[in-house]
């Protein structure tokens, strides 16, 4: 009952507040399929099961407004991020949402949702809310190791291509790189990944906050034992009515609104603070506690590499004191980077030591925009001149 504390107290305070704002983003309050129907664009979900259990959704977006299915499309994976779902890649609307953009460029697109999160909250025989912690038992390496891999052979079974483009972003980046160098058989099902605010080594971690956080990761690891908490921010619908009531254009509290986002993401004015609550009505979309635990290892660490148990368990689990580094040389599948200075979850160092370790580096883009934060490259206002349009030119020309 932890979490829920803090929550009850933030809805009981709703009641004294005029519930319905002045002027609210017309999208705001719609889920993905919602979304897309009201763009007029067809949409699917199809569910694939990995081979440890969990049963994901993967919406498919099989074609563009203008365009008809006979012609051979060729498959897009999309991966978000931490705390996101597919809705990130489709909610900035037909013109300027890349989900959306490459459907219109003749891709057949399809976005996956991670373990436990709201579409993927799911599993053979687990349960997630009595079974929370078998369940919400994974980090990154797991989505890495199963997910993807499962998702990818879904799409070419489905389709029957012989690759993919995929193009992740944050931690839909790092999950690619776990699965790439942990089951490098998939680099061949690869015709290009492009890597939005790359996340692989994380020592040089600029947001302040969060580095504060992952040096007291003993203390933190600690408590999430003791309090028992595995899931970690899934979505309420009272997250979609803090976010009209709190986030909307005629809130007082609207700036609040405006810092939560940056004080993560990097301080910036390229999110459309009337977008905040079309955000905040599907995201957090749920997440475990061992995804931030396993990150707050590679800030203290510096290394990118599989979870650490502490010493002793990590005999166990792994035959050495530390946990095995993920080997960046088998990630043979072409990749591009896309980075940006003022991306306060990817440090530019980082990105640099990344690049400079991968075999089959095609192409590396620093955003040409000084301020540009690691939720720009989903939701700034002019995403599609500073990144949207190279993406998809890169994706043609493979
Ligand atoms: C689809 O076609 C309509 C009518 O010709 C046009 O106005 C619109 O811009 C097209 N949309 C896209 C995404 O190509
Ligand atoms: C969680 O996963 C680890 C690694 O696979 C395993 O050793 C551990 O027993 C699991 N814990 C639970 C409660 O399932
Ligand atoms: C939001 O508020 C600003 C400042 O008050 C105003 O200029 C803008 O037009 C408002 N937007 C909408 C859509 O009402
Ligand atoms: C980083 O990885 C190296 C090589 O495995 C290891 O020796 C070192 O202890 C690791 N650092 C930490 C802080 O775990």
């Amino acid at each position: 009952m932890y979490r829920f504390g803090a929550i009850l107290l933030l809805v009981g305070s709703i009641g004294t507040i005029p519930l319905k704002p002045e002027f609210l983003h017309p999208d705001a309050g719609l889920d993905i399929i919602e979304l897309v129907q009201k763009y007029g664009y067809p949409i699917e979900s199809h569910q694939v099961q990995t081979e440890d259990g969990y049963l994901l959704t993967l919406h498919r977006i099989p074609r563009g407004l203008n365009n008809t299915l006979e012609t051979t499309r060729p498959p897009v994976l999309l991966m978000h991020g931490l705390l996101s779902s597919s809705v990130d890649w489709v909610n900035m609307g037909p013109g300027t949402a890349l989900g959306l953009l490459l459907a219109d460029n003749g891709y057949d697109v399809w976005l996956g949702n991670q373990r436990g999160s709201t579409w993927s909250r799911k599993h053979q025989t687990l349960d997630p809310d009595t079974d929370a912690e078998k369940f919400f038992n994974f980090s990154f390496h797991e989505i890495g190791y199963f997910d993807i891999p499962a998702k990818i052979d879904y799409i070419l079974d489905t389709t029957g291509q012989e690759k993919i483009f995929y193009v992740g972003h944050s931690q839909g980046t790092t999950v690619f790189f776990v699965m790439a160098s942990e089951r490098p058989e998939y680099n061949a099902k690869i015709r290009l990944m492009s890597a939005l605010a790359p996340i692989a080594y994380m020592g040089h971690l600029p947001n302040p906050l969060i580095f504060q956080v992952a040096e007291h990761y003993d203390v933190i690891n600690t408590l999430v034992e003791i309090l028992h908490i595995h899931e970690f921010l899934p979505h309420y619908d009272f997250i979609t009515e803090l976010g009209e009531t709190f986030c909307s254009n005629s809130s007082d509290y609207r700036d609040a609104c405006y810092w939560i986002l940056n004080i993560i993401a990097g301080f910036d004015s390229e999110v459309d603070p009337d977008f905040i609550p079309v955000i905040t009505s599907n995201a957090p979309a749920g997440s475990c506690i061992k995804q931030f635990l396993h990150y707050f290892q590679e800030i203290k660490s510096s290394n990118f590499s599989q979870y650490d148990y502490g010493e002793d368990e990590n005999d166990a689990h792994y035959g050495q004191k530390t946990p095995p580094l993920y080997d960046t040389s088998k990630i043979t599948a072409p990749v591009s980077l896309h980075y940006a200075s003022n991306d306060w979850l990817a440090a530019l160092e980082d990105v640099e030591r990344l690049k400079n370790e991968l075999p089959n580096l095609v192409n590396a883009k620093l955003v040409p925009f000084d301020h540009f934060n690691h939720l720009d490259f989903l939701w700034a206002r002019h995403v599609v001149p500073y990144l949207n349009n190279d993406v998809i030119e890169e994706i043609k020309s493979n």
